[in-house]
């Protein structure tokens, strides 16, 4: 355990959950401001790890949530809403229950939202299980997304993180060779724009919508900011094509590079207990929540903060 003793007077304690991604932070009080000195701690160990859990003894708020999230960024909703005229930064994902966003007093009002199930519903399941980043089509992604549970299933219902800076450490350094110029195209998955109720935002969402997202380019390797490790950015569910491959070529390439990131050896799987708070890199992690808790309830709630785009390392 790496502990740091903190010109605050405070003492953060991080904890790695396994060699790959993951960890847990103790010491941070977040019922109240947190000092400076301990917000950057926590943001560089975040950038070490990818995934940070905040584990405490009672239960915690909205309010600890979004002074967690506030750390890493600006609070907002993903860009994909944030052009929709949607503004709330946190989302409620509870099985069976209407889309929260789409409760959002900020937001235009038109039809009546649809039943949200699950990623299965977004085209984002099929055989890589559910694991990507959230709207990976969009112009920017989330810096960081914070996670609470609001019920907890009595069985099931862990969250899942996939590590990419390990994901390209593992990759033979032939392949990171080809990978380093390479780009990859993404789209809108299908089923994405019912998944969210698109009408409800006018009567020319869909029209606005498809003219804001065509087809988008992101590098394959990317960097990270902070730390300058590289990446393996694929984003199963969204990504196409691998540019200037031929088709079955980039279907291959594309499959491959898809089971590698679900290595066993990237994953941090986090079992939810009262009072828990995880926060993760919406670029450099994949995440996914298994469904496996039914019949049981389970919500939570995320919130979003900051921005960043995937770049290519130079
Ligand atoms: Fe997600």
């Amino acid at each position: 355990m790496a502990t740091q003793s903190l010109k605050s007077g405070k003492t953060l304690h991080i904890q790695p959950l396994t060699g790959s991604i993951g960890a847990e932070a103790r010491g941070v009080d977040l019922s109240r401001e947190v000092p400076e000195d301990v917000a950057e701690a926590i943001r560089q160990a975040f950038a070490e790890h990818l995934v940070l859990v905040f584990r405490n003894e009672n239960d915690i708020n909205e309010d600890e949530q979004n002074r967690l999230a506030a750390l890493f960024g600006e609070l907002q909703p993903l860009q994909v809403f944030q052009f929709l005229g949607a503004m709330q930064a946190s989302i409620t994902f509870n099985p069976g229950s209407r889309i929260e966003a789409s409760n959002d007093d900020n937001a235009p009002k038109g039809s009546a939202p649809v039943q949200r199930n699950d990623l299965m519903a977004l085209g984002l399941a099929g055989e890589f299980d559910g694991w990507h980043v959230d709207n990976a089509f969009a112009h920017f992604l989330p810096k960081a997304a914070v996670l609470r549970a609001d019920v907890i299933a009595p069985v099931g219902g862990d969250t899942c993180f996939a590590g990419l800076t390990a994901a390209y450490d593992l990759l033979s350094p032939m392949m990171q060779e080809w990978l380093a110029d390479a780009k990859a195209v993404y789209l809108v998955p299908d089923g994405f724009k019912e998944g969210i109720n698109i009408h409800q935002y006018g009567p020319d969402a869909e029209e606005r919508f498809d003219a804001e997202y065509p087809p988008r380019e992101w590098p394959l390797v990317i960097a990270h900011p902070v730390t300058g490790r590289k990446a393996l950015f694929i984003v199963p569910g969204y990504v196409a094509h691998i540019v200037g491959l031929s088709r079955p070529e980039s279907h291959a390439m594309i499959r491959m590079l898809c089971q590698h990131v679900r290595s066993a050896s990237f994953i941090y799987r986090h079992h939810w207990q009262k009072g828990d708070l995880v926060v993760w890199d919406e670029v450099f992690a994949l995440h996914r929540a298994p469904d496996d808790f039914m019949p049981h309830d389970r919500k939570v709630v995320r919130v979003t903060a900051g921005q960043q785009v995937p770049t290519a390392a130079s």
